[in-house]
Order: structure tokens, then sequence, then C-alpha cells
């Protein structure tokens, strides 16, 4: 599933991505920088904070509940702004731009 991640300064990164994985977990297999992810995927820090390309905000689903409260601990935090650790790679995320704000929590 190719998905790209676009840092705050522009640089792209086209990752092939796992089915399976978490957004997170690919971005930070990958390298992409600005993604600290400090509790490892838990739910519990927001410092893997991304905004969704707003046409695939449908297929990433709604954030929990967990997922909203830790969300505004998020600095900058937009319509489409979600943990990536809360989002699964699936197959109709094909094509997908995630955007990295310029600072985590
Ligand atoms: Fe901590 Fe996502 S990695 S909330």
């Amino acid at each position: 599933v190719k998905i790209t991640f676009i840092e705050h300064s522009g640089a792209e990164h086209e990752v092939d991505a796992k089915e399976g994985l978490t957004l997170m977990e690919v971005a930070v297999k990958a390298g992409v920088p600005g993604i600290d992810a400090d509790c490892g995927g838990a739910c519990a820090c927001a410092t893997c904070h991304v905004y969704v390309d707003e046409g695939f905000t449908s297929k990433t689903g709604e954030p929990s509940p967990m997922e909203e409260s830790m969300l505004d601990f998020a600095s900058e935090r937009q319509d489409n702004s979600r943990l990536s650790c809360q989002i699964g790679v699936k197959s109709d995320l094909e094509g997908m731009r995630v955007k990295i704000p310029e600072f985590q929590g």
C-alpha cells in the first residue's frame, strides 16, 4: 500500500506500507522524521500526531474517544488531525498522503 508522508518542510517520503501495521509503525520503520511516538503506540502520548489527507478521512474512520482526548494534547490540532498509531494500514488507503506537523507534543 503506497502511502506518502510529507514533512513540515515539504520533503516527501513515499513508503510501501504493509497491511496490518499502523501508520506510526510504517513511518518509524521507514525512518520518516517527525513522528516521535514516545509511548510506542499505546495512544498515550500524542507525539505521533499527523494530518490525514481530507479525501481519506472517511476511510481512516473516526478517532476513538480515547484518541480524541489525547488529540487535545497535540499542538496545532486540526479537523483532520489523527494519531498515526491508531490508524491501521489497509488496501483502501492506497495513495494516501499524510502530513506531519512542525512540532510534536
Ligand atoms: Fe503515542 Fe501514538 S505513539 S499516541
